[in-house]
């Protein structure tokens, strides 16, 4: 179909780079999409509510590990710019979203970042732009909160605003693929919309996927992370099952690992992390109850993973005990702060859970990790504690080590050199060795 009006003018205005794109939610999906887009020869706005964040871009500084600062200084040097000025919004082109989606305490979703988010940028609309969701979220979220509040002011969606749900799939500290080469899912909540949100993304993402409707791209993410999700739960059964019959489910998965089809190896852990897996799945056990189904996958894969840092805590228990000391009074060093190797995020890391359960039961927890040196406050744990250096010395004063995130900057022959005991939750060490326990 022939685009004409606002959507005619808008894709030109996208193909020849005339386009402003605006970034909402400076995080770490949304960062390096503001340079992904500069990058491609756009000028970007970052917003964000919190102004440390918008600081640091203004003066060229990064504040996430893998985002090199010299990026962020050659996008400044490109007009792009970041701010908490939501009026710039108006400025902008294309609008997109990349704000938290966290759970209540009720486990349940918790859509106010998204909807404050779109409130705050109702004032500022106009006919000619598209707004694009990317935070991961239930099937029916755009066109049930978004649409409605664009609708609000007048416009018509399809004619005026062009309304998009496109995945961010972002794997942080991926050396291997970028913003730029990740194909991106990308669906409309109407053919037009469509057709912009082609325009908008093919110019930054080398590879986009269009699907027939917002819904399915929304389903496509959870579909995604509840793979993960369900699978890391099998695998972490499969480790409790070849523990007992004294088996290394490492060298299990690396052998299985090499048949060539049919099979893709999940690792096992001391329990979930990030934002995404321990979160994610729950977005549609809740959607999916007001449609009477029962989501027992991702519950059974729930339950098998949130109780792995429990599991570990036994283990260590256990190896002390043949040690014959007890958990109480003894030293534990946990290994890594971040939930996974080589990033420096925390958010629902386990080691902060490992930590926890270690202190009520009367050991004496310190954690190394060269990415985080201090313990940094979260929704549910807050320990003073800056992260130990290791040398011969402070490994050797541990009673046990706890090897919870594999980053690659641990000296790993240095520890097991001097380590009384280390309980090794990632297979970091191969084959026999009196002083390692895999957990
Ligand atoms: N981090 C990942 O690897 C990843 C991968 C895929 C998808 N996602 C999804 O992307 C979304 C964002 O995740 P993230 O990791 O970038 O989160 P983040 O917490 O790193 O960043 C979110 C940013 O949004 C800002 N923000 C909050 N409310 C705002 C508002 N009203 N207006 C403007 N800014 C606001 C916050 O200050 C923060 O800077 C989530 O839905 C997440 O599930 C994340």
């Amino acid at each position: 179909m022939q685009a004409t009006g606002h959507q005619a003018q808008l894709i030109e205005k996208l193909e020849e780079k005339t386009a402003t794109i605006g970034i909402v939610g400076m995080g770490y999906v949304g960062l390096p999409l503001w340079l992904a887009f500069s990058d491609a020869g756009y000028r970007v706005i970052g917003l964000d509510i919190d102004a440390k964040k918008t600081e640091h871009i203004e003066r060229g500084e990064s504040y996430i590990r893998h985002v090199p600062a010299a990026s962020i200084a050659q996008a400044l040097r490109a007009g792009a710019c970041a701010s908490t000025d939501y009026s710039l919004a108006n400025q902008a082109d294309a609008l997109i979203l990349c704000v938290p989606t966290p759970l209540n305490a009720h486990r349940e979703p918790d859509l106010r970042f998204v909807t404050d988010t779109m409130d705050a940028l109702l004032p500022h609309l106009r006919a000619g732009q598209v707004v694009s969701l990317e935070s991961t979220t239930y099937p029916g979220t755009t066109e049930e909160e978004l649409r409605p509040r664009i609708e609000s002011r007048g416009f018509s969606v399809g004619h005026d605003i062009f309304l998009l749900f496109s995945p961010e799939r972002e794997d942080p500290g991926n050396a291997r693929y970028s913003t730029r080469s990740i194909p991106k899912v990308c669906g409309g909540s109407t053919p037009a919309c469509l057709a912009v949100g082609i325009s908008l993304y093919r110019q930054a993402i080398a590879s986009v996927v269009p699907v027939s409707s917002t819904r399915v791209a929304e389903l496509t993410k959870l579909l995604e992370n509840i793979h993960r999700a369900v699978n890391i739960g099998l695998v972490n059964e499969m480790k409790i099952i070849a523990d007992r019959m004294g088996i290394d489910i490492h060298e299990v998965i690396r052998a299985a690992a090499t048949k060539p089809f049919g099979f893709v190896p999940y690792y096992p852990g001391p329990g979930l992390g990030g934002h995404c897996i321990p979160i994610d799945p729950f977005y549609l056990t809740w959607k999916a109850r007001a449609y009477g189904v029962h989501t027992r996958f991702i519950e059974l894969a729930g339950e098998v993973n949130s109780a792995m840092p429990h599991w570990v805590i036994q283990k260590v228990t256990d190896a002390l005990n043949v040690r014959a000391k007890p958990v109480h009074g003894s030293r534990v060093l946990v290994l890594g702060l971040a939930y996974k190797k080589n990033v420096d995020d925390v958010r629902e890391t386990p080691s902060a859970e490992l930590i926890q359960l270690l202190s009520e039961k009367g050991a004496i927890v310190d954690y190394s990790d060269p990415f985080v040196p201090t313990f940094v406050r979260m929704r549910k744990y807050a320990f003073a504690m800056n992260s130990v250096t290791l040398s011969e010395s402070s490994i050797a004063a541990y009673d046990c080590v706890l090897l919870a995130t594999d980053h690659d900057a641990f000296d790993y022959d240095l520890i097991v050199r001097h380590a009384q005991l280390i309980v090794d939750t990632r297979g970091v060490y191969q084959g026999a060795q009196a002083n390692v326990v895999r957990a």
